[in-house]
């Protein structure tokens, strides 16, 4: 069953914050729009994480369009609401604001939507409904 949900932009979560470093640059001195790309897969990944504690595989990424451009030093906030649910996959949009460096100015930079599928470890869809199949992977401090 799909299930479609109201969203208004108070509804959206804060899923990362990141400040934009020189490495992350074209030769024009703004940033690559690759490394937005990427964030916004994560921050997709953290919206759906909120729906199970599981594997999340992109399984899909609509059309992007950069409507203006990031500068090293902006803080760049990735805000995520899920759009609509399934059994295995979740919808989710992630809208990217740029606040300005040295004015504060907060410019809209994209907006996306990817859909996400929980898969057991082999990669095989299951409903992210069930309880988690994740476990911790980097061991503990041992115990004195
Ligand atoms: C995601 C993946 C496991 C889906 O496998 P599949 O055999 O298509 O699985 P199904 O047909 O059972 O679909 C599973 C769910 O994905 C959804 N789905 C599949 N293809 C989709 C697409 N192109 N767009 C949107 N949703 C899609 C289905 O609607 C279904 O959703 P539901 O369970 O909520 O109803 C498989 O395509 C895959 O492993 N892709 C690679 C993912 C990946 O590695 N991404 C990173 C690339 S670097």
């Amino acid at each position: 069953m799909t299930t479609e949900l109201r969203k208004t932009t108070d509804q959206f979560h804060m899923a990362l914050r990141v400040v934009m470093m020189p490495r992350d640059a074209n030769q024009y001195g703004t940033i690559f729009g690759g490394v937005i790309l990427s964030y916004i897969d994560q921050a997709g990944f953290i919206e759906a994480r909120r729906h199970g504690t599981h594997r999340w595989v992109t399984v899909s990424v609509d059309r992007v369009e950069f409507r203006a451009p990031v500068q090293i030093g902006d803080v760049v906030s990735f805000l995520t609401i899920t759009e609509r649910t399934g059994t295995s996959s979740v919808k989710v949009r992630i809208r990217v604001e740029a606040e300005r460096d040295l004015t504060g100015e907060k410019v809209h930079v994209t907006e996306a939507s990817l859909t996400m599928v929980s898969v057991d470890a082999s990669c095989k869809p299951i409903p992210f409904s069930s309880p988690p199949t994740v476990a911790a992977s980097i061991p503990g401090p041992p115990t004195p």
